[in-house]
């Protein structure tokens, strides 16, 4: 985890001493009081605790979109995952302040790939390969890596329109390298594009030449980050067959961060918001087993109770970075907005602001 994700300070006990109802009470009062000047962003993997008190859900790529377009507000109060909340500050204006309740919220896919490991496979590509490559970063990313792309004529993209960042960056190139996520590079490579498993070379960054053998460093289109998501590597094909033999004429619905043999049985992938999208469009009765993080399917189990909806894994995978951003948090930064105090605010270093902005930028361009 980066070193700026290492400053959450203990909540003071008046805090961890409230009742649900209290915070409830305090949190709505709060933000009554701060009305126009604040808009709460949260995404569809917060907890009910929390969303409920959101002004706006989403993707990554609607908040981030969000966050571009309300320069109205004074304070943005992201609850969300600290990479989102990099991008919601680098796309905001400059008279505004983004906020994280808990600086702990990271993602351990985003930690996955650092700076100095990405310049490092950069090097070693340009140094064997002739062709120009196109840097892509998926959203969950440091921003220090979206400056990198946008430095380098790449852009970011999300789970929303990595299809779409793609065959741009093959406008630009005719070789991409795709991070931190491998699952969402190869599922857009193969699945959407129609491109086959050989043409994707997976770097290792801890593997000298990223462990790929020449032949297939020369052949290799795509060069795929060894990263994954934690809580979408758990969902199996073989928790796929199962939902099928329990309950036939089920739909298998998930998201592009699971596995390629996973993805490749499913009936529907796609991203948060596509993911309720298609639920929400389902005729009653129909049947849902869907492979994301479960507080999103509880909550889609609970607005759809005409329909079955489950989770594709009986155990519960929850994110657990996201969890951290519970209603005590959320209340003390409110709290502190009352009184003035703009306490774990998410500030990007110019520096890195300027092309990260760029790759964010040529992203909402393409799509
Ligand atoms: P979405 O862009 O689909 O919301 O995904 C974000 C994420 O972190 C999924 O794990
Ligand atoms: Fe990161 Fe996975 Fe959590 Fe999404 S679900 S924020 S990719 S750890």
């Amino acid at each position: 985890m980066s070193s700026d994700m290492l400053l959450q300070q203990p909540l003071p006990p008046e805090y961890t001493s409230l009742t649900w109802a209290e915070l409830d009470e305090r949190i709505a009062a709060a933000k009554a009081a701060l009305g126009k000047s604040v808009v709460i962003l949260g995404h569809h993997y917060q907890r009910e605790e929390v969303i409920k008190f959101a002004d706006f859900r989403g993707d990554s790529f609607k908040l981030s979109q969000l966050a571009a377009g309300r320069k109205e507000v004074d304070y943005i109060v992201f609850c969300g995952v600290h990479f989102m909340a990099e991008s919601a500050d680098i796309l905001s204006g400059a008279h505004q302040k983004v906020i994280l309740p808990d600086l702990s919220a990271g993602c351990s896919m985003a930690d996955m790939a650092d700076i100095d490991q990405v310049e490092e496979c950069w090097e070693s590509l340009c140094a064997s390969i002739d062709d120009t490559i196109i840097p892509i970063t998926y959203m969950n990313s440091t921003a220090a890596l979206k400056a990198f792309v946008g430095e380098n004529g790449g852009a970011v993209c999300t789970s929303s329109n990595a299809e779409a960042v793609m065959r741009w960056g093959f406008e630009q190139g005719r070789r991409l390298l795709f991070f931190p996520d491998q699952h969402l590079g190869r599922n857009t490579a193969v699945y959407r594009m129609g491109m086959s498993g050989d043409e994707c070379g997976l770097w290792d960054p801890r593997e000298s030449d990223g462990g790929l053998a020449k032949e297939h460093l020369r052949n290799a289109r795509v060069f795929l980050w060894k990263g994954h998501c934690s809580v979408h590597q758990l969902f199996t094909p073989k928790q796929v067959e199962r939902a099928r033999e329990e309950h036939p004429g089920i739909n298998i619905l998930v998201h592009p961060e699971c596995c390629f043999e996973v993805v490749g049985m499913a009936d529907f992938t796609g991203s948060t918001e596509y993911i309720i999208k298609k639920v929400e469009a389902a005729p009653t009765a129909s049947k849902w087993a869907i492979g994301t993080e479960i507080n999103l399917v509880n909550r889609l189990a609970k607005e759809h109770p005409d329909k079955l909806i489950l989770s594709l894994d009986e155990c519960v995978c929850v994110c657990s970075t996201m969890y951290r951003i519970d209603p005590p948090h959320l209340l003390r930064v409110l709290d502190n907005l009352l009184e003035g105090n703009v306490v774990n605010q998410i500030a990007v270093p110019p520096e890195t602001q300027e092309w990260a902005r760029v790759a964010l930028n040529r992203m909402l361009e393409i799509t």
